[in-house]
């Protein structure tokens, strides 16, 4: 053993099944909007693969939106739900968002702010990352008739918690406030059924499960009003045009349906990969600290407090980067928390919500593992670690004038 790859998070492997539809499609021809037999093979294709994605999620086919990936179904979502939500109430001008979401809905949120009038609440979560219910009711109770829309990830990418999605619907619901979930994390490794989660809109990607980059759905209830962002040809419910990608739509739902047939069976084999991670990790490096919920077990029913595959930990003293850089340069990849924000230099906004000091904040690693992990590349990883903190913790006390 090498390399360990445990940044599944960030992107996990295409699976066989997925590669092999995705390249049979691409030696076929066809646009889907073409009427002549090939379009209409496309076309048959597309809708299959609609089909195969809508039972694997609990949704309808038609109401699944495909896009290009999970950052377009965000947009969507938040874009278009408040351009619908305002067209018919001008008043409703409040979105409001989890302080822990990923960018993908922070940014077109606060876009919105600045570019159509739109006033944004950053709803708080505790010290594990769950949202504050109590704090969603008191906003809503003063301001439903304001609101848009809320919008509240199904898990955390960075720390892995599980949101209360379905107290969230009910709590909107109950004063017509329509509610979005980014559930890119969350499928194929939780139990996800649109129908069941009383949902009105909610994200997936191919990329974080076995399919390819750059395919995605927003799963949206048919009566949900939904303005484009994308105009043109009139695609996809008239809400997201543009000529579908055949072969990445195939792939994308045979990776779906695979990731959520061997979930269970995956779910409880890397739940054990990661607790014997996170206990040799806290044994070797006694001051470091789980971050996200502590209560790693996994419900017969594949529900859980925290994402089955994730570890989340800050190492007193370190910087993030050092600790990524030498374990890279020891064969082992992860994140220090989203790899979206890779290269910017600031504390995790999701660490500092859930009120971790900056100092601990810039001391955090992701690991996240995925279909491929195995106990060869844990192994791995508690052979180098108490080296690379040593490491990291020396240079830390250099840039910092201890030495
Ligand atoms: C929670 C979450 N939402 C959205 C995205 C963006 O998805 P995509 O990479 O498909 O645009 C990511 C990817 O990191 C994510 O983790």
């Amino acid at each position: 053993m090498t390399r360990a790859y445990l940044d599944h998070a960030a992107t996990t492997p295409v699976s066989p099944a997925a590669l092999a539809a995705m390249t049979e499609e691409l030696a076929r021809v066809g646009n889907p909007s073409s009427l002549h037999t090939a379009g209409r093979g496309a076309r048959r294709t597309v809708e299959e693969s609609r089909e195969r994605l809508g039972a694997a999620l609990g949704a309808r086919p038609s109401e699944v939106v495909l896009t290009g990936g999970g950052t377009e179904a965000d947009n969507l979502a938040v874009k278009g739900m408040f351009w619908g939500r305002r067209t018919a109430h001008p008043e409703r001008r409040r979105i409001l968002v989890s302080a822990v979401e990923h960018h993908a809905v922070l940014d077109p949120a606060f876009w919105m702010a600045e570019h159509a009038g739109a006033e944004i609440v950053l709803l708080p979560v505790d010290a594990a990352g769950v949202l504050d219910l109590d704090a969603l009711r008191e906003e809503l109770a003063a301001h439903a008739d304001e609101t848009a829309l809320v919008s509240v990830m199904w898990t955390n990418n960075e720390v892995g918690t599980v949101e209360p999605v379905r107290d969230v619907v009910q709590l909107a619901h109950r004063h017509g406030v329509p509610v979005h979930a980014d559930a890119v994390q969350a499928a194929g490794q939780l139990p996800v059924d649109f129908a069941a989660s009383g949902l009105d809109a909610m994200t997936v990607t191919g990329h974080k499960l076995g399919g390819p980059v750059g395919t995605g759905a927003l799963v949206a209830r048919r009566d949900l009003d939904l303005t484009p962002v994308l105009h043109g040809g009139g695609q996809e419910r008239g809400v997201r045009s543009g000529t579908l990608d055949v072969a990445g739509i195939r792939a994308f739902s045979v990776a779906v349906e695979d990731a959520v047939a061997a979930r269970p069976e995956r779910a409880l084999r890397l739940a054990a990969l990661r607790d014997r991670l996170v206990a040799g990790v806290l044994e070797r490096v006694p001051d470091a600290v789980l971050r996200g919920p502590a209560d790693l077990s996994l419900a017969a029913d594949g529900t859980a407090a925290r994402l089955p595959g994730n570890a989340h930990l800050t190492f007193p003293g370190c910087e993030g980067d050092s600790l990524l850089y030498l374990l890279d340069s020891a064969g082992v990849e992860v994140s220090t928390g989203s790899a979206c924000q890779a290269g910017v230099p600031r504390p995790s906004h999701v660490l500092l919500a859930m009120g971790v000091p900056e100092r601990d904040a810039r001391g955090a690693l992701r690991f996240s593992l995925g279909a491929t992990s195995t106990d060869e590349e844990v192994d791995l990883v508690l052979d180098v670690l108490p080296g690379v903190v040593e490491r990291a913790r020396a240079a830390g006390l250099v840039s910092a004038g201890g030495l």
